[in-house]
């Protein structure tokens, strides 16, 4: 069964036909209205979210489709002791696609193991967020005229960010793209994006704390939310927290045909008197990912007709060997959840197959 967990479960191809599909959603809604007549998503959602769970749920509902599901750890069963594994099994017999949001690292794809429909990771922890970086694609591509020959900046909370993780995996795969990373030093990018992405791509890409000083060469500009769940020193992010303020004197110097973007929510770190400068692209963005979960539900239910069987983790997997370091993988609380681990010839390592965290 095909699922969606990490961006590069998509080839640039499908994501460029996943992008046709979107703009002509876009501009013939009434073509769709019907497509999904029947089905039902379920959106299991076991960390807050607003935005992620109602554009999945407005996208489904778009199609001529229904919803069912639930909205936080707390009112699902996992409040029981219920494993990710069984809670899948029995959403297979009610619903026609899965879309899950975790707090852990990996649940999704342990979910995606374990049903019998397709699973769409709507953001497991700190590590992927693969239809935020659909709704980016569909944002860069129609604001900036092109997916190649981009100068695009980070800025804020690129450690936590599972937003930056998964747009820089999804960009390093178009052509001569270059990064700008602008962070302060204790939230600068991981080392494994950095190993596993930018070094093996060979990505032209620099690390500064200054946004000023490179706003000039950005074709995009990605601000993010410092992601204040995930530090375990509250004191640490209340430091941080407003490090970056995008205000309107920051972008004298900017393009003119620069695009902000930002997944949202926002919490401070774009004025809202930026919202009305033609650059301010965020609004628009909510949009695009609408569109591109309609696209992402329709091509995996088509493909859910005749599925073939498919294992994203190629290669050898070592078992009974190392233990994931990683406190928020799925493995520390998955009933019987062996440990695994692949090896990562680039870099020499190997890594959890359900987080990606390095074994140490
Ligand atoms: C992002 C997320 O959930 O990771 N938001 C989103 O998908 N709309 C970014 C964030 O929470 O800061």
């Amino acid at each position: 069964m095909r699922s969606v967990i990490d961006i590069v479960d998509l080839t640039v191809e499908e994501i460029d036909a996943l992008i046709a599909t979107a703009n002509d959603i876009n501009d013939n809604p009434a073509k769709y209205a019907e497509k999904c007549k029947g089905k039902k998503i379920a959106t299991l959602f076991f960390e807050p979210s607003t935005r992620t769970r109602l554009s999945f749920e407005a996208a489904m509902l778009e199609l001529g489709g229904s919803v069912i599901g639930f909205s936080s750890a707390s009112s699902s069963s996992a409040s029981k002791g219920e494993s990710v594994a069984d809670t899948s099994k029995v959403i297979s017999c009610y619903a026609d696609i899965i879309a899950m949001r975790h707090y852990q690292e990996g649940a999704p794809y342990v979910a995606s193991v374990n049903a019998s429909i397709p699973v769409i990771n709507a953001g497991d922890g700190g590590h992927c967020h693969p239809t935020q970086t659909l709704a980016d694609l569909l944002t860069i591509s129609r604001e900036n005229g092109r997916l190649d020959n981009l100068t695009v900046g980070f800025c804020g909370d690129l450690k936590y960010g599972r937003t930056v993780h998964s747009l820089i995996n999804a960009l390093s795969r178009y052509k001569n793209i270059k990064i700008v990373l602008i962070s302060p030093e204790e939230l600068k990018l991981p080392k494994y994006v950095k190993d596993e992405v930018l070094d093996r791509c060979n990505m032209q890409y620099v690390e500064v704390c200054e946004m000023e000083d490179v706003m000039p060469q950005l074709d995009v500009l990605y601000m993010t939310r410092v992601q204040g769940e995930r530090f375990a020193d509250q004191n640490e992010y209340l430091r941080l927290r407003d490090r970056y303020i995008l205000t309107p004197d920051k972008l004298v110097n900017a393009k003119k045909e620069l695009s902000i973007l930002h997944p949202l929510p926002r919490v401070n770190e774009i004025s809202v008197k930026i919202d009305d400068d033609p650059r301010a692209c965020y609004f628009k963005q909510v949009k695009n990912g609408k569109l591109m979960r309609m696209a992402l539900i329709l091509k995996l239910l088509e493909e859910a007709k005749n599925p073939v069987k498919v294992d994203r983790i190629s290669g050898d997997v070592v078992k009974g060997k190392f233990v994931c370091p990683n406190h928020r993988c799925i493995t520390t609380t998955e009933q019987e959840l062996e440990q695994a681990f692949k090896y990562d010839k680039d870099n020499n390592v190997y890594r959890c197959i359900y987080c990606e965290t390095e074994a140490r």
